[in-house]
């Protein structure tokens, strides 16, 4: 059967989610379970694109073998020399270069003539080739290119040595018939093009981005890019998940195969999802959390029977065991460990030892403890900061509130040492309380989301908070907490929030 291979881009489109930046720890964590699940290649960044990019896309290179390691590079010599100087340690490295071809990204970013657009994108895959021999070069917005200038542009990046032509749908403005279409017409027009590899791009922006991919693969595309849990810029890209299963549940149409190792699935969606803060609709198609679920008497019946009556695939075909594993208070370290496996938390010993003690002492508290409080309870301590990296500490606070009084709060903070204590009144107690914390740390951050979630049970559930903060670069960063106590835990969030954009004013430094 024909391999199609799987090019993911989740740590570089999927990245471009808007609110889903990852640490370069994040996304290396990221790259190790896209290697378990076998992607074929792994764009890791954009590495121009900012010190923490091009940094990633270097440790992801040095550390990740078995995938090709591809940085993406707009077609400028800047780009692409930034680009080599990261992915270069790879084993098997690509640099992917693009610009935009349609009349209107011609016409009104680059106002560049047609004739100019090709010598551009000619002369960046002739620099990319000088460092590599495995380059990708996309005519942007091909989707909305006419087909003659797209193939024109196609047939001379070839001659200049591209290894791979990405055709992208980058508005996702294109139907699947119509998609297929173009990739029929390009290797009818471009017969060069059998000598590469031919691969689409699809955004969902009409929610078409799985089915032109796969419309493609039926016109002959032997390569998909595409992002778990299908995030990305605005509606995002075409779903890795669903593509895979469609390509191996319906072979029988397709008669081709992928790389994946789909029991990996599950747990490489669970994760992406829990790094990048991207939630995952309990409806999506192959890994939320209602995808193997029968509710349905009828269904549940027909299930019983045969699974086949209801089931197109298997639950442990995609690697999802089941909402039945119940974490209780006599649940041993095992059973634990096993969840935070299946759900893909990846602990070192000393990591699980403090899950497991923490949740050990939340049972002991006569709460009854559920799966989701022991996921909160690893996300907590996975995403603690190292000690040094920890700036600011949170040595004590009091709220006072009550009915027909104002919410005060005073707050002690350690900041690199030093012992610092602020006031602050507000709407409400955590109100008070942030305006405590920002009496006394740099006005010039500010905070510009804060979520609160209970995340099982009644009075006593575990707070789970999560806030965004903007620096004055305009940056964003995350910082998230657990605790039974609901005050604490907001506090607990904004501090590490602080610390990591104090962090990244030291990597700058
Ligand atoms: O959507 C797009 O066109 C892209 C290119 C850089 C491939 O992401
Ligand atoms: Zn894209």
């Amino acid at each position: 059967m024909q391999r199609i291979l799987i090019f993911d881009t989740t740590l570089r489109d999927g990245e471009q989610s808007p609110g889903a930046s990852l640490t370069i720890k994040e996304k290396i964590l990221i790259a190790e379970q896209l290697n378990k699940l076998g992607a074929d290649i792994i764009e890791a960044g954009f590495p121009i694109a900012s010190p923490g990019d091009f940094e990633a896309v270097r440790q992801i290179a040095r550390q990740i073998e078995g995938p090709v390691i591809c940085g993406l590079a707009r077609a400028m010599d800047k780009d692409i020399d930034c680009c080599w100087e990261a992915v270069k340690y790879a084993k098997r490295p690509r640099i992917h270069t693009f610009i935009a071809t349609s009349d209107i990204h011609r016409d009104e970013k680059l106002r560049k003539s047609k004739e100019e657009v090709i010598a551009s994108a000619v002369r960046a895959v002739k620099r990319a080739r000088s460092y590599c021999d495995d380059v990708e070069f996309s005519p942007e917005d091909a989707g909305r290119t006419s087909l003659e200038y797209m193939c024109d542009v196609v047939r001379a990046v070839i001659e200049a040595g591209a290894t791979t032509i990405n055709i992208p749908d980058t508005v996702g403005y294109t139907e699947p018939e119509e998609f297929g279409k173009r990739i029929h017409t390009l290797f009818e027009k471009v017969p060069e093009v059998r000598n590469v590899v031919v691969s689409v791009h699809c955004h969902n922006d009409l929610g078409n981005a799985v089915a032109n991919s796969l419309a493609a693969v039926k016109a002959g595309a032997t390569q998909i890019e595409c992002c778990i849990n299908g995030i990305g810029e605005r509606a995002g890209n075409a779903s890795l998940e669903e593509i895979v299963m469609n390509l191996k549940t319906r072979s029988d149409y397709f008669g081709v195969e992928t790389g994946i190792i789909t029991r990996e699935l599950y747990k490489t969606s669970r994760l992406v999802s829990r790094l990048t803060g991207l939630e995952i609709a309990r409806n999506k198609a192959i890994v939320g959390q209602n995808a193997f679920a029968h509710e349905a008497g009828i269904h549940q019946h027909g299930v019983l029977q045969s699974k086949a009556t209801y089931e197109i695939m298997s639950a442990e075909d995609v690697g999802w065991s089941g909402d039945n594993i119940v974490i209780g208070k006599h649940s041993g370290k095992h059973a634990i460990l096993a969840l935070l496996e299946d759900e893909g938390y990846i602990l070192n010993t000393r990591q699980s030892e403090r899950v497991v003690e923490k949740v050990k002492a939340l049972a002991d508290k006569n709460k009854s403890v559920e799966r989701d409080d022991v996921l909160a309870i690893a996300m907590d301590i996975l995403g603690e900061l190292p000690d040094k990296e920890q700036h600011i500490r949170l040595e004590g606070f009091a709220v006072t509130t009550g009915s027909g009084m104002t919410p005060t709060a005073s707050v002690k903070l350690c900041i690199n040492g030093q012992e610092k204590i602020g006031a602050g009144v507000g709407d409400g107690p955590i109100d008070a309380l942030s305006k405590a914390v920002w009496s006394i740390i740099d006005p010039s951050v500010q905070l510009l989301e804060y979520n609160l979630k209970a995340i099982t049970g009644g009075t006593d559930a575990l707070a789970d908070v999560s806030i965004k903060l903007k620096d004055a670069q305009g940056r964003i960063f995350s910082g998230r907490a657990v605790h039974e106590d609901v005050i604490r835990a907001g506090a607990m969030a904004i501090i590490s929030g602080l610390n990591r954009v104090m962090n990244y004013s030291d990597i700058k430094k």
